[in-house]
């Protein structure tokens, strides 16, 4: 059995099923990480129920950073963690500053302190946003938290891959998730199960930024080269 499988935001229906495309068969031990609620129990007992061996932990976007140490600590004591998934995110901020730190401040903390303890041939996934890539003004604190937690993924990639830790970054543009369940579903929509396939994808590869779909990577580049009068409002 390899070592722990580790899912931050354990309730993530993104996060779930990058996770489940990447543990490979059971048995392994697998942690999922959150706030308690009901999405996190059904992703555990759904995970037990094909054998994996399968606790959960508090994790609260409000942890310092001693606090996200000591978690680290306590669940690879026995089993260090060889792959971590960090798919933490909110549009539904109490607060600008709370959309910063949920998003941003608590999530580059958060990785700083993985890419710290994995080793070996151990896989980090950050699921950012195409919004990292493009800041949004209908959703700021959001896109400019996601700009934080996506550059530091690209920034640890490179001192992480010279120990022989693989850091991922996707940018996902529109997935239909609880997230995104009252919005208007947009060209592109893409699902849960269409990232979690990329990711797996583009871990065999070298990129360290993958976009999901890929044809996303494109739109940006062109929003962003377009003068803003000539971008839909609800796109600016
Ligand atoms: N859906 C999309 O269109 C889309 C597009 C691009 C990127 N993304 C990103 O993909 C990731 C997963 O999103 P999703 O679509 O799977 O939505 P989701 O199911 O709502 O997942 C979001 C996760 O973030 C956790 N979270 C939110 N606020 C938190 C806090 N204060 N402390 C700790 N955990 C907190 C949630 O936990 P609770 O259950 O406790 O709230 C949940 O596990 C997010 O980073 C999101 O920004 C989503």
């Amino acid at each position: 059995m390899s070592g722990t499988a580790l899912l931050v935001g354990g309730s993530s229906e993104i996060g779930f099923a990058v996770l489940k495309e990447l543990l490979g068969p059971p048995p392994r031990r697998v942690v999922l990480a959150g706030r308690p609620s009901e999405e996190l129990w059904k992703n555990a007992e759904a995970l037990r129920d094909v054998g994996y061996y399968v606790t959960t932990a508090q994790y609260d976007a409000t942890l310092h950073a001693e606090e996200i140490d000591g978690l680290l600590t306590h669940l690879s004591a026995e089993f260090p963690v060889d792959l971590a998934v960090v798919a933490v995110g909110t549009m539904q901020e109490r607060s600008f500053t709370d959309g910063l730190i949920v998003n941003g401040l608590a999530v580059s903390l958060l990785l700083r302190a993985l890419v710290r303890r994995l080793s070996g041939t151990a896989q980090l996934v950050l699921i950012s946003s195409a919004a990292a890539a493009r800041p949004r003004s209908a959703i700021a604190a959001y896109s400019l938290g996601k700009q934080l937690a996506d550059s530091t993924a690209v920034l640890l990639a490179p001192q992480a891959a010279r120990d022989g830790v693989r850091v991922l970054v996707v940018r996902p543009g529109f997935v239909r998730t609880r997230m995104t369940a009252d919005l208007p579903r947009p060209p592109l929509a893409t699902t849960p199960e269409q990232v979690g396939r990329r990711v797996a994808r583009a871990l065999r590869g070298r990129r360290v930024v993958v976009w999901a779909p890929p044809t996303m990577a494109v739109v940006v580049w062109v929003l962003r080269l377009l003068p803003a009068r000539l971008v839909p409002p609800a796109l600016r």
